[in-house]
């Protein structure tokens, strides 16, 4: 009889009908001459499927191993009473075929990787990884959290834009940028889009994008990538008061937004068992009560041995300490001038400290950066003479401030880090498809 092919994720509605189903053996369990068990993976779910008699007698049967690419034909039935399957039915087959055998060894790749494995191994070998449970279920958690932060800029009226990767600025410090020759000009891989979006204000409005953004980031942690998905957000009119309500909002709302979805809720308790989403305001905090708060921890600088001081940079260790131990999202405010980004206004209030934020969260520490911008036109020209920094690449940016300049700020979300959070992953490079970091630029 014709079947219908159909993916697993329809299964149910086709119980009873007989159909083909195409797909990966995920896992293999033969009972004595005449049962085989197959686990197929088809992206969109797992399908048990039962081969019986003769079916398990030919060549393909006797030779088939995981990760082989098959297409199995028969009736979706519920499995019976007191037995157990994926989605509550199996296959039972009447027909198949090998569609690409895998030789012996493959699912070695998958699911038998753990957290022991030789980590080099596990990204030279990641086109194979991410076939894997663990990784794949991330990388569908990813595809959702993209597809919710899209949402819940759309909820707010904000207007997606895709600016260039190829700059001839910077945006966050001249040592991370990544230069290539552009018809034997300098350029560069854009750091953020932030310079961008800000141009868009007067004809679009708020604006965002999710884009890459590049970091020639020289030391290895498990937070830095050289290359990673930058979600960037640019807002006319706001006070700084309003950026932080901003950036606490779409957080939470794009927690809601996946957390409301049974499959991926599933998945997230799956890989961060535990994990809720937080209802409570996030604790908002001075830079310098940090500097407090890691004085009176005892926590000392690494380089010399002792108490932090107004002015120092909080280093990746001592933040992450911070924030685990607080235990909740925290959004750190008015860092001083000297060590942010040249385009960060002081505070009117104390101009030892600008207006900025960072959004950390434990386990992971900062996962936002943002600030308001100086939208003053001799402010920002200021600012660059201050930094050493040559103007004229920048004509366009410094231009918009002639042409009905605003108050106006914006924030940058690393989409790794955030599902390093999410997912309770110990590395950025579990959180993306194909890392990128010192010393690795394949597969
Ligand atoms: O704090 P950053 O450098 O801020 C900016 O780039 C601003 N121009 C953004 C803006 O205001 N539009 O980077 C923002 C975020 C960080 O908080 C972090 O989550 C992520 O980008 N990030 C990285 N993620 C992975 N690997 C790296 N090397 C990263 N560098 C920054
Ligand atoms: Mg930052």
């Amino acid at each position: 009889a014709a079947a219908k092919e159909i993916r697993i994720q329809d299964a149910t509605a086709h119980r009873g009908a007989r159909v083909r189903v195409s797909g990966w053996v995920s896992r293999l369990r033969t009972q004595g001459r005449d049962m085989m068990f197959v686990v197929l993976r088809d992206g969109t779910g797992h399908l048990q499927c039962i081969l019986s008699g003769r079916l398990c007698h030919t060549y393909d049967a006797l030779t088939l191993e995981p990760e082989a690419a098959v297409a199995l034909y028969g009736v979706v039935r519920e499995v019976p009473a007191g037995k157990t399957a994926p989605g509550g039915h199996e296959l039972v087959v009447d027909y198949w075929e090998v569609v690409g055998a895998a030789p012996g060894g493959s699912e070695a790749f998958g699911n038998r990787l753990n957290a022991e494995t030789d980590p080099s191994l596990l990204y030279q070998q990641r086109h194979l990884v991410i076939r894997g449970d663990t990784a794949s279920a991330v990388l569908k958690v990813r595809a959702r959290v993209m597809r919710a932060f899209r949402e819940h800029f759309d909820s707010v009226s904000y207007v997606e834009v895709t600016p260039p990767c190829m700059v001839q600025t910077q945006v966050e410090g001249g040592s991370t940028l990544f230069a290539f020759n552009y018809y034997g000009e300098e350029a560069y891989l854009t750091q953020s889009s932030q310079l961008y979006l800000e141009t868009c204000l007067p004809s679009l409005g708020a604006v965002y994008t999710m884009a890459e953004s590049y970091r020639a980031e020289k030391s290895n942690t498990r937070r830095h990538l050289s290359e990673y998905t930058h979600c960037e957000a640019e807002v006319p009119f706001i006070t700084f008061e309003d950026l932080l309500n901003i950036i606490e909002r779409m957080v939470k709302d794009v927690v809601a937004r996946v957390w409301a979805e049974p499959e991926t809720r599933a998945m997230i308790e799956q890989l961060n068992p535990g994990f809720a989403p937080c209802d409570e305001p996030f604790l908002r905090m001075r830079y310098e009560e940090a500097i407090k708060w890691l004085n009176d921890a005892g926590i000392k600088r690494a380089e010399d041995g002792k108490d932090f001081e107004f002015g120092d940079d909080i280093p990746e260790a001592p933040e992450r300490k911070m924030t685990d131990t607080i235990g909740r999202p925290i959004l750190l405010t008015h860092f001083p001038g000297p060590i942010k980004a040249f385009y960060m206004p002081a505070t009117k209030d104390d101009p030892r400290v600008t207006e900025s934020v960072d959004l950390l969260m434990p386990n992971v520490g900062e996962i936002v950066g943002g600030s308001m911008r100086i939208w003053d036109h001799d402010d920002l020209a200021a600012a660059y003479a201050r930094e050493g920094l040559d103007p004229a690449p920048y004509y366009w940016y410094l231009d918009q401030r002639k042409y009905g300049s605003c108050p106006h700020g914006g924030f940058g979300l690393g989409i790794e880090r955030f599902l390093a959070w999410l997912t309770n992953r110990h590395s950025v490079r579990d959180c993306c498809l194909y890392p990128r970091f010192v010393g690795r630029c394949q597969p």
